[in-house]
């Protein structure tokens, strides 16, 4: 574990962290994410799911009342994360084949930017393969414009321009009245979205973030750092130039079993967005609203608190909170950082959350991935697939 830097390693830290910025390129601006888009298999059900077990509140709604034949749609809202959950209604076509090939997962990442079409120009002139050209939506709440492109496997960046408009979420979508509001836990923004690659495809896909979508690598993680007895994985983190935008990437290394990630992509059939992380300002708070609320959490062995202090000097937090928990810390050269990760949420051992709360840390726990893994393995081996 890592112990305290010099004020010249820190120093350097700090002047590498800078330089790192300066050389993304921002030819393509990104406010933030705009939304996640999950296609599932009966979004009426799922949205309940997340309103429940996360406090999302409901939003926007398209489907037959608002004259969508072919799908049902619903939008959840909670700090500035925006979730969309769709389904199809009719036979075939391209959300069906996507849940048959992937079960319920994440097929849109949407950024939000302020020229869709000059987001698409600049990345498919650099090489993305398009998914959307440049298309307007309006409606009476005004003009949308999307665009977008493929990333990883079948899942899509898109290009949301929405300067001029004013509606509740896109044109079609209409203002959801629900009697049913739990109310929400405190979670404030997305702070990174990952993806599972396949073998030997991670520095393709961080090329691909660095060449055609401007971002930099901000920290990686090779299988030294990320490995136990039994499974490995590799990791970088692409950032966008103002950091808004962080998308680690993942692919399985070799170890004696097999790796989380080749299991995912065992399921998924395929790379995918395998975890999304949410920031709370509170994270005791949200993780035990969660546990009330149905949501199982990885274990994490009460040993792991031994060493702690030691390991990340003084928290503001009181320990045993954390512990009752299983809330991992983790300290790097800015401050410290809280997390906790969900079991997969779905029956497929693919998609999970992962709750964080930063105090300065900008890093990603890379003192919890040992034991995070050991933690994720013993889950693994319950399933039989270890
Ligand atoms: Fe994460």
């Amino acid at each position: 574990m890592e112990s305290a830097k010099s004020i010249d390693e820190l120093q350097n830290f700090n002047f590498e962290i800078k330089k790192i910025f300066d050389d993304a390129q921002d030819f393509l601006p990104i406010m933030g994410t705009d939304y996640i888009e999950l296609y599932v298999g009966n979004a009426k059900q799922s949205a309940h799911y997340y309103k429940t077990a996360f406090g999302f509140q409901s939003e926007a709604y398209a489907g037959l009342e608002t004259g969508r034949k072919d799908i049902a749609s619903y939008v959840l809202k909670q700090g500035k994360i925006r979730i969309v959950l769709t389904t199809s209604m009719i036979k075939g076509g391209d959300i069906s084949k996507h849940v048959d090939n992937h079960g319920d997962a994440v097929k849109i990442i949407a950024l939000h930017v302020e020229d869709a079409t000059i987001a698409f120009n600049e990345t498919v002139k650099r090489g993305a393969k398009p998914y959307l050209q440049p298309t307007k939506e309006e409606d009476k709440n005004g003009t949308i414009i999307k665009s977008g492109i493929y990333t990883y496997g079948e899942t899509v960046h898109l290009f949301i321009e929405r300067k001029n408009y004013s509606g509740v979420f896109l044109p079609g979508y209409r203002k959801w009245d629900s009697h049913y509001n739990p109310k929400n836990i405190g979670l404030k923004y997305i702070d990174h979205v990952v993806g599972n690659v396949d073998w030997d495809e991670m520095n393709i896909w961080c090329k691909f973030y660095q060449e055609v979508m401007g971002f930099a690598q901000i920290i990686s993680f090779d299988d030294k750092d990320i490995s136990t007895e039994y499974t490995a994985l590799m990791s970088k983190v692409m950032s966008n130039g103002n950091g808004r935008i962080k998308f680690p990437i993942n692919e399985p290394a070799d170890g004696l079993k097999k790796s989380q990630i080749e299991e995912y992509l065992d399921f998924y059939n395929g790379p995918g967005v395998q975890h999304l992380a949410l920031a709370t300002d509170n994270i005791a708070e949200t993780v035990k609203e969660m546990k009330e609320r149905g949501v199982e959490f990885l274990y994490v062995p009460e040993t792991y608190y031994d060493d702690l202090l030691e390991r990340v000097g003084k928290i503001d937090e009181d320990l045993n909170t954390l512990k009752e928990h299983g809330i991992l810390i983790d300290r790097d050269e800015e401050g410290y950082l809280l997390q906790i990760f969900t079991k997969p949420i779905l029956d497929r051992p693919t998609m999970f959350f992962e709750i964080i709360q930063r105090k300065g840390a900008q890093s990603f726990g890379k003192g919890n991935f040992k034991a995070l893994f050991s933690a994720i393995e013993r889950e693994q081996k319950n399933r039989g697939t270890l």
